[in-house]
């Protein structure tokens, strides 16, 4: 027996369930396998990578050996590198549905997604999310318990290639042409060693997809002009999204995901107009509402960093720019769709409201705030006012970017007297950063390194982080980033505010800083509570990973953080 014969077979004793279309050998011409994407109550987009050239045949059925077909279709492939992809419509809400993908060498895959129930009853819900993965460090075991989880669906929440780091298959300091950008995607969606986790995941659930920053190149601003940053400024353009850089990494993402590619239409803006339109409004019956925003191709010039922390001037000055009402970080036609959205989903009566904005919109602080929403602390702030003033209930952020995971309750400053007086409005909301699935170091080591170097901290308190266990560590990182952000009035890390948020702890802290992993969404049916589960592994080098492969691979993600939270 293979190990993923075995793996499948234990997985199937442990959990009763027919897990038949996981863990399959996947035919040489499909190497990414087949996924499942975008799905409403009644469409899915199916999708496939072949390598051969011709006819590829799509069937869905209802039970999973393809008999009872609800729908077929069919695509050419005409380039081996280039994904194919169908929209399947008129399906039924709240239904199982199988499906199989053959392509024109004869090779074939089953896959499996369940559409969302129509709002108005409640029959639970059970999501995955995380994000940041990097081409060296495939193939991926922070997912290993994914598929056993039995999912509605999976995020991919941004930065699911790194266009400017070197991989193995697309060793250049910044992908730059089609070809660059397909192969970083196929790279990540690949087996290696053994294992194509990706491809487990992705055949076995509903997937939805965001970029963020790498999918074209780091901190990228998509509403800035090219002359703002010289790798943009060679492109011709009004905007950062104008220039063939960016066409080239949003064109490969749609092709390498299961979306269905919306594009803005004649919006009368050209910041916006015929534009990519990532943005999605999607319901779960009356348990959730998922709102995925697009915080990249929209975003104004990011101001300039803080250089020195420790000098109140500059900190003052960058927070007061930061509230300029002109700068946006959504654009104005998404931020608009976004608050409607909201306030409709609360109009629906659904419990939780998901927001899922790939960087994240708790405050940390002026130390690299130029790129998170604290950088467009007005929108940020007219975002959370609007929550507040819609009484909009259980508003949940979920984020990823930093490699690592910290939970936080949202207040904000609406301007320039709430930042003299020190004001903090409080809200209800809150956000969980998830991730990274892989990215090598975590954000633990990674921020006292950058600590150590800003002299935040003395050299040999940083040298005793290394010493310590991952628990200590963690405690470490928790005292280290409230010493951070207390000064400056914002809450301290976790579910504090006991008045608005009824959140109890049940395992580990409201913080993660050591580990590559993902973040589990469970709404129970009768009660609406919701779980929240962030799993993880013991986090590796490339290095590490070619030393060690089979230990490696076969790491089992445990539970490192986990607490409810009752809806209001
Ligand atoms: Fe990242």
């Amino acid at each position: 027996l293979n190990r993923k014969i075995l793996i499948s077979l234990i997985i199937m004793i442990m959990t009763g369930l027919s897990v038949a279309v996981s863990a399959q050998e996947l035919p040489e011409t499909m190497p990414n396998g087949v996924a499942a994407g975008d799905a409403t109550q009644t469409t899915v987009v199916l999708w496939t990578h072949s390598t051969e050239t011709g006819t590829v045949g799509f069937e869905v059925a209802t039970d999973a050996d393809i008999t009872d077909v609800v729908a077929t279709a069919e695509a050419e492939v005409e380039d081996p590198l280039v994904p194919v992809k169908v929209l399947v419509s008129s399906l039924e809400p709240d239904t199982a549905y199988f499906y199989r993908v053959t392509d024109a060498a004869g090779g074939n895959v089953v896959g499996q997604f369940d559409t969302p129930a129509e709002p108005g009853t409640t029959t639970g819900l059970r999501f995955g999310v995380s994000g940041d993965w990097r081409g060296e460090l495939a193939p991926y075991p922070a997912l290993n318990n994914t598929v056993e989880r039995d999912l509605d669906f999976f995020l991919l929440h941004g930065d699911t290639i790194y266009a400017d780091f070197p991989s193995p298959d697309v060793p250049l300091e910044q992908a730059l042409t089609l070809e660059d950008y397909r192969m970083k995607h196929n790279e990540v969606y690949s087996e290696r060693l053994g294992l194509n986790a990706f491809a487990d995941l992705r055949s076995s659930t509903v997937i939805y997809a965001i970029f963020d920053d790498h999918e074209v190149s780091n901190d990228f601003a998509g509403g800035a002009p090219p002359s703002y940053d010289e790798r943009f400024a060679s492109y011709d353009g009004e905007f950062v999204n104008d220039t063939e850089l960016y066409q080239i990494g949003t064109q490969v993402f749609y092709e390498y995901n299961p979306l269905e590619e919306t594009y803005y239409g004649d919006t009368g803006d050209p910041l916006t107009a015929n534009k990519p339109d990532l943005y999605r409004y999607r319901t779960f019956g009356s348990d959730a509402a998922m709102f995925i925003v697009d915080a990249r191709s929209f975003r104004s010039e990011p101001l300039p960093p803080v250089a020195d922390i420790t000098d109140r001037a500059e900190v003052t000055s960058f927070l007061s720019a930061s509230l300029n009402a002109e700068r946006t970080m959504l654009g104005k036609l998404q931020f608009e769709k976004l608050v409607a959205d909201l306030q409709h989903a609360q109009e629906l009566g659904i419990t939780w409201k998901f927001v899922m904005i790939p960087e994240p919109i708790q405050n940390f602080g002026s130390l690299n705030g130029f790129d998170r929403y604290e950088g467009y602390a007005a929108e940020r702030a007219a975002l959370l006012a609007s929550i507040n003033e819609s009484e909009i209930s259980n508003v949940v952020f979920v984020s990823a970017d930093f490699h690592g995971t910290v939970i936080n309750n949202l207040t904000y400053q609406s301007g320039l007297r709430d930042l003299l007086s020190n004001t903090h409005n409080a809200t209800s909301a809150f956000e969980i950063i998830t991730g990274s699935v892989a990215f090598y170091e975590p954000l633990g080591p990674t921020v006292i390194q950058i600590a150590a170097g800003l002299g935040l901290i003395e050299e040999e308190l940083a040298d005793s982080y290394f010493e310590m266990t991952p628990a200590e560590q963690d405690d470490f990182m928790l005292e280290l980033i409230n010493a951070q952000i207390e000064p400056v009035g914002y809450t301290l890390v976790g579910l504090n505010d006991t008045d608005l948020i009824d959140a109890e702890l049940i395992e580990g802290k409201y913080l993660a800083t050591n580990f590559f992993g993902w973040t589990e969404f469970d709404i129970d049916a009768e009660s609406q509570a919701l779980t929240v589960t962030t799993y993880g592994i013991t986090p590796y080098s490339q290095e590490e990973m070619e030393a060690n492969a089979d230990e490696i691979i076969a790491r089992t993600p445990e539970i490192v953080s986990q607490f409810v939270v009752q809806p209001q």
